[in-house]
């Protein structure tokens, strides 16, 4: 299992001046402006406070000085946390997760988006499930708005097998042998994690297998995937400026990893279905659709394996996504001509 395992000491060494310079805001940005907060969730068996998620943060902040970054956490132990990560209900902890926003005033000071008083307008980075999970935030979570949510790893379309774990990871091997068991039952949909974005496809139709629609207690709902669909989640994901789906180009761990472009793979040919040419799209069950009409759905892939994370990568992405709020164009050029001095005659 590959997790976020970055070498802290060298990823800001690492991070050369010329590498920084290209991945400034863009001009379009006042100097003054401050960062939009950024959450970031980690994946499966990381926890959110691992020295190499801490240099993520610590790079996001190099790039966009003032960011307030926030680690998701279920627990102040990073040992449950970890745990977290592979037992209990995702959607309480969903709801958990919200709550905690809500509380939070470093969030709720930053508000003031378009949609009104109270309004927790942030961005947000995923890591593998941490992605998905994100995206649910935002599509469950009333009260927050996400400007860019940039997933790398991420399975939005769901696992068809468990990944392998490492043979002294206990936790990971209670896990695979839950879902093994009964993937489908409330108790494993109610416990097991990876167990509710696990997801089975009906050879026929190409659409989620029945067993699934009935069974699965998480990806089910949040891909709108059942008959009657949740309209607001469609409305949250269209809200987003940018959807950013990375999927690692070498990844062994996600089956299929292009589960993270939203794209369906059949299981048996392994012939690969874009997400452009899937009902989910062509129907729009959660906003996809609207969103890249927009221009916003990007598909990137990342070279590696499944979180071989580059920091000349996360730089570049994070001065392009992130950072202050971009302000339409011809407000800010007045902006940027009396900060320059030659506005005046
Ligand atoms: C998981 O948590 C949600 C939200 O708290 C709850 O509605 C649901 O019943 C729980 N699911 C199971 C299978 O326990
Ligand atoms: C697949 O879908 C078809 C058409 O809805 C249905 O008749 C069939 O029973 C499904 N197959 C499985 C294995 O569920
Ligand atoms: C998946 O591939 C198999 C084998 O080529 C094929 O029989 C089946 O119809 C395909 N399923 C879908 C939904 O396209
Ligand atoms: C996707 O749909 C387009 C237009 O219908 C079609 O030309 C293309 O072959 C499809 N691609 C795949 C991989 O299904």
């Amino acid at each position: 299992m590959h997790l976020l395992t970055l070498p802290p000491a060298t990823l800001l060494t690492l991070l050369l001046p010329s590498a920084l310079a290209s991945v400034l805001p863009p001009a379009t940005v006042a100097p003054s402006a401050k960062p939009l907060p950024l959450l970031i969730w980690h994946g499966l068996g990381d926890r959110y406070d691992a020295e190499g998620l801490r240099s993520v943060g610590t790079l996001a902040q190099k790039v966009h000085p003032g960011t307030y970054v926030k680690f998701i956490k279920l627990d102040d132990d990073g040992g449950n946390d970890r745990t977290a990560t592979f037992f209990g209900n995702v959607s309480a902890q969903i709801e958990t997760v919200c709550e905690e926003l809500r509380h939070d005033p470093q969030l709720a000071s930053v508000g003031g988006g378009s949609t009104g008083v109270g309004e927790m307008r942030v961005d947000a980075l995923g890591f593998s499930q941490g992605g998905q999970f994100l995206r649910a935030l935002l599509q469950r979570c009333d009260g927050l708005s996400m400007r860019a949510l940039v997933t790398f790893g991420s399975q939005h379309n769901g696992i068809a097998q468990f990944q392998l774990c490492g043979a002294y990871d206990f936790v990971c091997k209670g896990a695979a042998a839950l879902i093994k068991n009964n993937a489908w039952s409330d108790g494993v949909q109610g416990r097991v994690v990876p167990a509710q974005y696990y997801r089975t496809v009906n050879e026929s139709t190409g659409l989620g297998s029945e067993a699934y629609l009935a069974g699965s207690r998480f990806l089910a709902d949040v891909n709108n995937e059942r008959v009657v669909k949740n309209e607001g989640y469609a409305a949250k994901v269209a809200s987003l400026d940018k959807l950013v789906l990375f999927v690692f180009g070498e990844d062994q761990t996600v089956i299929p990893k292009e589960s993270g472009w939203f794209a369906e793979v059949n299981a048996t040919s392994e012939e690969v279905t874009p997400l452009r040419n899937r009902t989910m799209y062509h129907e729009d069950w959660i906003g996809l659709k609207k969103l890249d009409e927009r221009g916003g759905l990007v598909f990137k892939t990342a070279p590696g394996k499944h979180m071989e994370l580059e920091e000349k990568l996360l730089a570049e992405t994070f001065g392009v996504y992130f950072g202050p709020e971009r302000v339409a164009q011809g407000g800010m050029m007045d902006g940027l001509v009396v900060q320059g001095g030659d506005g005046g005659s």
